[in-house]
């Protein structure tokens, strides 16, 4: 708690110290005030398409079955027997009409009811064990966005919707693009980086300031086109639950970039007054930890780069650990060679080994590692860049705060006083 009021007596001058990227004690506190009431994505309802389709997903140390029922709705279930808490499905995905605990044997329907006790009427007096009220625990809420479900682990709080806010206005830049929606192509890639959660969450919401030196050796061998400091002079939006970065292209160029008028027919005026700007959103996040990327990277040498987009999240593991989850989405009805070409696209670049995301998980297990001596003690960390200097634009058509620059640190600023909002609030 004293690190929490440092870090907001330090946050209001545009500094951080360094310790909230190393303390376990303040990990805690997130884990139950962020992690435990937050809005949290788990899966796109692609990857269950069929009923008893399932993904094992998990918010922080709670696991959970996301499951499509044999009526079709998606249930999320809380993958523990309810007899002595044996988990009842080990794979990390599966197809199944019922769940049988291994232990003793009791079996749950796909939608979470307890359907079978082996030798109930043998073992169990009448009434003893009420079926009926045995089912799956269920998170406390689920609820689905635009196929994109997500969970929270509190009873209470602002909806789905209203937790996402205006980052819904700005995803859908993403969910609206295709008409037939989006599918995940692949399973969703996930690794370990001991690095502090913030560290992602905060760099895909608004550091376009790393791309032109973490990034320069990328586009020296190759595999980002142009140049790396394309977002010095795109807009960095601040929408209160998230924040994005666009790039900035010259107006009218929405058709080279797969904005054409029958996509752009599908959009809000808002959208298509940012659009035909020239702006295309590149980088964002949602609080706490979800974030995306719309990006492309040549596949062939001398060839064309070949777009792709990513959902992320930073799932907290430690106080200097994550797991990171990375899904490849698509636009459903994308001819095959194309979905294929963009999974490259993707695997090269912000896979587990892609070229771009060793760049990034680099700097973040460092910070990490610095952060836990007694020199980071007494670090602050800066996060000013642009706030006396960066006046807020006038002529933004889409909701929340928009900055003529990428390079700046107000969406980071932003999420980090969101964190501490979360963080102050007693559950
Ligand atoms: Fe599941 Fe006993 S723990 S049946
Ligand atoms: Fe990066």
């Amino acid at each position: 708690e004293q690190l929490v009021a440092q870090a907001q007596a330090l946050l209001a001058h545009g500094r951080l110290p360094a310790k909230v990227f190393s303390d376990p004690a303040l990990h805690q506190l997130e884990v139950e005030r962020i992690f435990g009431r937050a809005w949290i994505f788990l899966a796109h309802e692609t990857e269950i398409p069929a009923p008893g389709d399932y993904v094992m997903r998990h918010i922080v140390d709670d696991e959970f079955i996301v499951v499509r029922d044999d009526e079709g709705g998606v249930r999320v279930l809380f993958n523990s027997c309810r007899h002595r808490g044996m988990r009842v499905a080990q794979a990390g995905c599966g197809h199944a009409k019922t769940f049988r605990c291994p232990y003793h044997g009791w079996v749950y329907r796909n939608d979470g009811r307890l359907q079978g006790v082996p030798y109930e009427n043998r073992i169990y007096g009448p009434g003893e064990i009420k079926k009926e009220e045995m089912g799956l625990l269920a998170a406390p809420r689920s609820e689905s966005w635009n196929g994109m479900i997500f969970a929270s682990l509190s009873s209470d709080g602002p909806t789905l919707t209203e937790f996402l806010g205006n980052m819904a206005f700005y995803l859908e830049f993403y969910t609206r693009k295709s008409e037939a929606g989006l599918q995940v192509v692949g399973e969703p890639q996930r690794w370990v980086v001991r690095a502090n959660w913030k560290l992602g969450a905060s760099n895909f919401i608004g550091d376009g300031y790393h791309t032109s030196t973490t990034h320069f050796s990328t586009v020296k061998v190759g595999v980002l086109p142009g140049s790396a400091d394309f977002l010095i002079d795109g807009v960095q939006v601040d929408a209160d639950s998230g924040g994005l970065g666009f790039r900035r292209m010259p107006p009218g160029t929405g058709s080279t970039r797969g904005y054409g008028p029958e996509v752009m027919a599908r959009f809000e005026p808002a959208h298509r007054a940012i659009l035909e700007s020239g702006c295309f959103p590149s980088h964002g996040t949602v609080f706490p930890n979800l974030s995306f990327l719309a990006a492309a990277a040549i596949v062939d040498q001398g060839g064309a780069p070949v777009p792709y987009f990513t959902l992320r999240i930073w799932q907290p593991v430690a106080h200097d650990t994550i797991e990171i989850w990375s899904w490849m989405l698509i636009d459903k009805s994308a001819p095959e060679a194309l979905k294929r070409a963009s999974y490259t696209s993707y695997v090269l670049s912000f896979g587990s080994s892609g070229l771009l995301e060793q760049d990034d998980t680099e700097n973040w297990t460092s910070i990490t590692r610095s952060a836990r001596g007694r020199m980071a003690g007494t670090q602050e960390l800066s996060y000013v860049m642009g706030s006396t200097s960066l006046p807020l634009m006038t002529d933004w058509p889409g909701p929340g705060k928009a900055y003529s620059m990428d390079y700046t640190e107000a969406a980071e600023r932003s999420f980090y006083q969101l964190w501490l909002r979360y963080l102050q609030e007693a559950t």
